[in-house]
């Protein structure tokens, strides 16, 4: 294989706005200045495994324009293989988001080029798709693309899906996803009526018998869930103060989806991942938060709020 990881996903510029509350309808608040800041799941999964030290590449598409040159920048400065970023078709994608004083986000994503990213495009790119250990997706572009993903994958490569923002998803991308990552919202759209009690054990054993050869279900400061065939383990967090979770999940995602192609156990694979989060939690932005290998291994700190 040419990539650890192959990214396929969403490129968006990000127009970050801090808020001491969100504004309820109807109201306006002032808010802090204006950041724009290179996001976007995708390229924040990208630029989150090439820091650690993966051999990245990103299928994404952006705008020909000034914010898809700021992205391509920032996948370049991080190592990131760009072969795949195609431009063009729309301009690049903008997420809208604002950040309280706990560290929370709200966002609201205008796909742009991401909507442009079509079966096609996977189709011309089978290559890449074919040179990557592991592909992982995320649902900030067309479902149909991720299907093409799904079908164009190598044998014995391995695909890692969060499906964000989440919808319900066809049986043959289930079948696929290995793991399957969602937090508990995510959790609840895509077992709908089947979402079972408020135990997130329950939850991540009916997303398993919906298809997938294994769950993550992340829980925040809880830590993480991981289900497989083999079980249910729960996996510790690091308790660290946040003030911008913003990409944290996407840098979990990313760090799971590489340690899991290194020959990692799922356990210890999301273990690695929850302290790549935590590092990610404790500064601003999205993948200028994300941590490299060494200040991965620096942090310290005590298991938090395991149940
Ligand atoms: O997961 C965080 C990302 O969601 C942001 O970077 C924003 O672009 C949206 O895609
Ligand atoms: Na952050």
């Amino acid at each position: 294989y040419d990539h650890d990881l192959l990214v396929v996903g969403s490129a968006n510029a990000d127009l970050v706005i801090g808020v001491e509350r969100r504004p309820a309808a109807g109201e306006t608040v002032l808010g802090s200045d204006l950041a724009v800041h290179p996001g976007g799941k995708g390229a924040n999964q990208a630029v989150a495994a090439a820091r650690l030290g993966a051999r990245t590449a990103l299928l994404a598409r952006v705008g020909d324009d000034a914010y898809g040159r700021l992205l391509l920048d920032s996948q370049r400065a991080a190592g990131v293989d760009t072969a795949g970023v195609l431009e063009g078709g729309a301009p690049t994608g903008v997420a809208l988001i604002t950040v309280d004083p706990s560290g929370d986000n709200s966002i609201v994503v205008s796909p742009g080029a991401n909507g442009h990213l079509t079966p096609a495009d996977v189709r011309a790119a089978a290559g890449l798709v074919r040179a990557s250990r592991v592909v992982s997706a995320q649902l900030e572009i067309p479902l149909e693309t991720v299907v093409e993903v799904v079908r164009s994958l190598a044998p014995g490569s391995r695909f890692v899906l969060n499906p964000s923002p989440p919808r319900p998803l066809p049986a043959e991308v289930l079948a696929a996803c290995d793991p399957l990552i969602v937090n508990e919202h995510e959790a609840a759209v895509i077992l709908g009526e089947e979402r079972s009690g408020a135990d997130p054990e329950d939850w991540a054993r009916t997303l398993l018998a919906r298809g997938p050869r294994s769950v993550v279900v992340t829980l925040g400061a809880q830590g993480a869930l991981v289900a497989s065939a083999e079980g249910v383990t729960r996996v510790p967090s690091v308790r660290v103060d946040a003030v911008d979770t913003t990409g944290a999940g996407d840098s979990f995602t990313a760090a799971l989806a590489w340690r899991l192609g290194t020959g990692s156990s799922l356990a210890e694979a999301a273990a690695y991942a929850a302290r790549v989060g935590a590092v990610a939690v404790t500064r601003r932005g999205a993948q200028e938060s994300f941590p490299t290998a060494d200040e991965v291994e620096a942090l310290t700190g005590e298991e938090g709020g395991v149940r």
